[in-house]
């Protein structure tokens, strides 16, 4: 790319979790930015100020940065596509049988823009895209822009991966860990880190608090676009491993949050990502191991790895029913309370969510079962699933409760109003969030993933809190 890029704005297609918070936060930064959005009620809930989905922080963004008018959102594609210097495609890209990413939408997001591109102009790719993605779409645009008889227009293409997690994605946005831009054009990633500099110098306006620099990564575009993968990968193998940790330590008897907690003192193991329950959802991890096997499998490839990851984490919520029948002999007719219905806490979104799949297992076992969620009220895709609006009406003449989402409210919960309304007496701590020497006190028997089932004396481990830094 040769040309200067054209004055102008930012442009994030697709307002999504990705595109929604990206917006916002470049337009808190200072950069005029325009989301597109062609669902018309998510556009309208959108230039009202309001996010179309819940996350932490984020309303209140879009007010503040809306009322300075550089935020504002439209459905007109080519508008935004003509008026901004870049252009960033947060589309979704949902999982296709084929265990690669649904392209569709992409591709007819691309088609329109090529009709309008301007020389000097820079895509970023910022979904989550099979690697190769960056290329074919530098094709796909020289091809319509030769097609349609205009003259060839060089433009950037780079990738920049997101690594922002639900709940926590503005935050993770403005201070994150590193920027990762990728492209085979030096000048087009340029342009992408000069928008960043505010965020890699982390000086976010309304946040005092004084960061260090944020690295920023600079590869070529496949590259880029591995990081992404290798990342959610290594995270997710990371949990499987913890759970596969935690089956050995029912059999010998260790407490797995002792044995991680030890793990993770290590620096070189580090104790984020070690917590063993019933495993890992969300739109993201299983999605995007997927496309690593698929793309492996393009190459005679077999990850094993990854494929262990993938089965562990199967395995995983298998645990709780087979724990359950073992424990309540039987399954048919009984009630069973689920508490979580989200992947994880902070968040409503309920894709690919463990303590769904739990329910839908146990459905299918003729179990009645009631759930409770702080933020989900309603399922569509269960229906035979009855949800309580708060956690002891869930518990109501339950045999079982099984504690599926670590939201704060449960370590809060009362336990011996819970046992009450409960006609057993198991509790199935299926994050391991719970003291089980106060979940036994209640009268309850507790059983965790990976936790010996009678109450013994403490382990050894205290985790002292750091020292205070010296001035
Ligand atoms: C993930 C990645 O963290 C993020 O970088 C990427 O951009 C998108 O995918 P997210 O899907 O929001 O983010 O969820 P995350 O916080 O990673 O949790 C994923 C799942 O793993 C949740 O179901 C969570 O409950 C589970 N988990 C997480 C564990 O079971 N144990 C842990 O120690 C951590």
């Amino acid at each position: 790319m040769s040309e200067r890029a054209p004055a102008g704005g930012v442009a994030i297609v697709g307002s999504g979790y990705v595109g929604t918070v990206v917006a916002a936060s470049f337009a808190l930064i200072g950069h005029r930015v325009v989301g597109v959005e062609s669902d018309p009620a998510k556009l309208r809930q959108l230039q009202a100020g309001r996010a179309p989905f819940h996350e932490p922080g984020l309303d209140e963004l879009i007010e503040r940065t809306a009322a300075t008018r550089r935020l504002s959102f439209t459905d007109d594609l080519a508008a935004a596509t003509e008026d901004c210097t870049v252009l960033f495609l947060s589309v979704g890209t949902p999982p296709s049988p084929s265990g690669q990413p649904d392209m569709g939408a992409l591709k007819e997001v691309v088609e329109v823009l090529a009709d309008h591109l301007r020389p000097g102009q820079v895509v970023v790719t910022k979904s989550t895209v099979p690697i190769g993605t960056g290329r074919w779409i530098a094709s796909l645009v020289a091809d319509r822009i030769a097609t349609g008889g205009r003259a060839p227009v060089a433009f950037g293409v780079v990738s920049n991966p997101e690594f922002l997690r639900e709940g926590h994605a503005v935050q993770d946005f403005l201070h994150p860990d590193r920027v990762v831009l990728g492209s085979d054009d030096i000048s087009a990633r340029r342009i992408v880190a000069e928008l960043y500099e505010p965020i890699l110098a982390q000086r976010i306006p309304g946040d005092a608090s004084r960061r260090d620099r944020v690295p920023l990564l600079e590869t070529r575009l496949a590259t880029a676009e591995m990081i992404k993968y290798a990342s959610n990968g290594f995270l997710a193998a990371k949990i499987s491993f913890a759970n596969e940790i935690a089956r050995l330590c029912e059999y010998v008897g260790a407490d797995v949050t002792e044995v991680t907690a030890g793990m993770g003192l290590d620096r070189r193991v580090g104790p984020s990502f070690l917590q063993a329950g019933i495993g890992w959802g969300g739109s993201c991890l299983g999605k995007d191991l997927q496309a690593l096997l698929t793309t492996a499998s393009e190459y005679g490839y077999r990850p094993r790895m990854i494929e262990a990851s993938i089965l562990v984490n199967i395995d995983q919520r298998q645990v709780v029913v087979d724990r359950l029948l073992t424990s309540l002999r039987t399954l048919r007719g009984a009630r069973i309370s689920v508490l979580g219905l989200a992947f994880k806490p902070h968040t409503d979104d309920t894709r690919d969510a463990p303590g769904i799949e739990i329910c839908r297992r146990l459905i299918e076992r003729d179990v009645i079962v009631t759930a409770y969620d702080p933020m989900v009220k309603s399922l569509d895709e269960l229906p035979e699933l009855r949800i309580a609006s708060d956690p002891y009406a869930a518990a109501q003449g339950a045999d079982a409760l099984v504690l599926a989402t670590d939201w704060s409210e449960f370590a809060d919960l009362d336990l011996d109003q819970l046992r009450t309304q409960m006609s057993g007496d198991l509790l199935f701590d299926g994050r391991n969030m719970l003291d089980p020497d106060a979940v036994r006190t209640a009268g309850f028997r507790y059983l965790g993933i990976g936790r010996p089932e009678v109450g013994q004396p403490a382990g050894w481990i205290r985790l002292l809190p750091e020292p205070a830094p010296s001035d």
